[in-house]
């Protein structure tokens, strides 16, 4: 070890400005999601549907949290406890004592080629995404999620020093996965190049 190591002492290195993403699996996740098929195809049916971030598909009206069939009833209740981890950790650190939430959840049937264009989810803390159908992906890009680095300004550090300064984080959710992460990070889900719809619900949540 050189003389100049020697003499320095490392007090502390943390991750500042780190958005955290969890992903979570639900048990019997093929039961649910068999009765969320079902239960959103019978919604899809009776509304048209509304438009925010999605490009072609079926949007709902986001009161999922309020319908109540037993399988929204089920996965909402999903949605709230994944988001409590996030919360517990940061909550001392805030000084935070109410622990109430308003949620609000909207389902995402996307069929081929329909994709949802980026954006954030502005007004709330937490928000998730439930995967209930997933076709066979023919390449890492059909209807991924991404998240886009919000303190991304190109390229200041050397190119091979990307782990430091990543534009983008891309997941790849399989069926019966529940991901939460910040409401204000960018992101969106790349076109369905499948020949069959993906079905996904979203949700956020705000600390009151
Ligand atoms: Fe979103």
């Amino acid at each position: 070890m050189s003389e100049a190591v020697e003499k320095l002492t490392l007090v502390k290195t943390q991750a500042v400005f780190a958005p955290l993403v969890s992903e979570f699996k639900v048990a019997e996740h093929d039961r649910l999601n068999r009765d969320l098929v079902r239960d959103i195809m019978a919604w899809s049916e009776e509304e048209d549907g509304i438009v925010r971030s999605n490009v072609a598909g079926w949007h709902s009206d986001a009161n999922i949290f309020k319908r109540p069939q037993p399988s929204f009833v089920e996965a909402c209740k999903h949605f709230v406890e994944a988001c409590k981890p996030t919360i517990a950790r940061y909550l001392a650190k805030d000084g935070l004592k109410e622990k109430q939430f308003e949620c609000e959840g909207w389902v995402n049937v996307n069929p081929p080629n329909a994709y949802n264009q980026v954006h954030t989810h502005d007004r709330y803390d937490l928000s998730g995404v439930y995967y209930v159908k997933v076709p066979k992906q023919s390449s890492k890009e059909s209807g991924a999620l991404q998240f886009l680095n919000p303190s991304y300004r190109g390229g200041p550090y050397s190119d091979l020093f990307t782990a430091m300064n990543p534009s983008k984080f891309t997941l790849n959710p399989s069926e019966g996965t529940l991901v939460i992460f910040p409401s204000a990070m960018p992101h969106w889900v790349l076109p369905n190049r499948e020949n069959e719809d993906r079905i996904s619900i979203a949700f956020n949540l705000r600390l009151k």
